[in-house]
């Protein structure tokens, strides 16, 4: 088909262990501290097919079979058109279907977006590095910059105004450490209320503690790479729980407060406090919502996986290892666009992947 340009690409959310909050400018997505991540695994993915045609008059996009509006599109807009270039400004239309639940409430919105870059950057033909592609991730949603890369991941944050240094780091593969288990404990909840974006600016806005947060964040994210690369599981779990009741305290001294973590929530926090008594053997972590986020070993996952799961309010407990890292589907069966129609394929989000 001429003018057809079609790639589909598979991402993965990632979790950090240290956190990115708050911006030190809003339009580029810079951020006012570095953080480190670990990238999930495939079945807990984002799959998304971009083609770009000058038959399209708008960019459209669908998310798990619903068309978005166009200011639920405005993140994946400001990617197009930080791909496309002024010789190709062939409309896009993006299908994407995650294949974890919608309402688990996970960070949808980075391996989204990952997923978006690659696939977007191939159909294109555009050769760019992962270093290009997670800048131009990063204006998406800052936290999806992490999850161009798999194994664990730093986002360095930068000095320039440009914001051509603040990309993502691989610092070790998936391979790199094996043992890994990330437990995510799906938590009932309502919708949000206050989204991560509105939630940082009003921080970085009234939060005094947010200033002693900044003093200290990059010393705790030079230690925590060093006990992944020792594999020090014990301080390493103890460096990223207090990471994470780091990160709900500014939530909570910002004005007005606000507050992810629900009764649930702090009921696993309880039970891993409970697991790790005698010694640390897991972390919980908490990012902009009530799910839980639990480090730990393959030879500890089972046990709590199942003490986890018999706690009220929790929905379901998913299991990831570290997970490699993006990648294009080659096959053209796996697009989610029926390419002669330009129209999503009518396929649930089970059939989809
Ligand atoms: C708590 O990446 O969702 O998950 O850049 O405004 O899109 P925007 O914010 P987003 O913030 C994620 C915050 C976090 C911590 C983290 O992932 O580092």
């Amino acid at each position: 088909m001429s003018g057809h340009k079609i790639a589909t690409a598979e991402a993965s959310p990632n979790i950090a262990l240290i956190k990115y909050w708050g911006k030190r400018d809003d339009k580029l997505f810079l951020p006012l501290n570095g953080s480190l991540s670990v990238t999930l695994d495939a079945p807990i993915k984002t799959r998304t097919t971009v083609l770009f045609s000058e038959q399209l008059k708008k960019d459209e996009f669908w998310l798990n079979g619903r068309r978005q509006t166009e200011e639920e599109s405005a993140d994946v807009v400001r990617v197009l058109n930080l791909l496309r270039s002024d010789e190709s400004r062939s409309r896009a239309l993006v299908v994407s279907f995650n294949s974890f639940p919608s309402s688990a409430g996970l960070a949808s919105s980075a391996s989204g977006i990952a997923a978006l870059t690659l696939g977007g950057a191939h159909a294109l033909n555009l050769k760019l590095d992962p270093q290009a592609l997670s800048i131009i991730a990063r204006q998406g949603s800052g936290s999806a910059c992490r999850s161009i890369m798999g194994g664990f991941v730093e986002w360095t944050k930068g000095a320039h105004q440009d914001g051509r240094d603040s990309y993502a780091v691989q610092i070790e593969p998936h391979t790199f450490w094996p043992e890994i288990r990330i437990l995510i404990a799906i938590v009932t909840s309502q919708k949000k209320e206050v989204s991560s974006r509105v939630g940082q600016t009003r921080t970085v806005k009234t939060s005094s503690l947010f200033l002693q947060r900044l003093k200290e964040v990059d010393k705790h994210l030079s230690a925590v790479k060093e006990l992944i690369a020792r594999k020090d599981t014990e301080n390493l779990f103890l460096e990223v729980m207090r990471e994470s009741n780091n990160l709900h305290a500014v939530m909570m001294d910002s004005w007005p407060p606000f507050f992810y973590l629900n009764d649930v929530s702090r009921n696993i926090i309880r039970a891993v406090m409970e697991f790790n008594s005698g010694s640390i053997k897991a972390a919980y972590t908490f990012d902009a919502g009530p799910n839980a986020f639990i480090i730990t070993t393959d030879d500890c996952a089972n046990e709590l996986k199942n003490q986890i799961s018999r706690i009220s309010g929790v929905e379901e407990v998913l299991e990831s290892k570290v997970g490699e890292g993006p990648k294009i589907l080659q096959d053209d069966s796996s697009h989610l666009i029926d390419v002669n129609a330009m129209i999503p394929v009518s396929l649930s989000p089970k059939q989809a992947m």
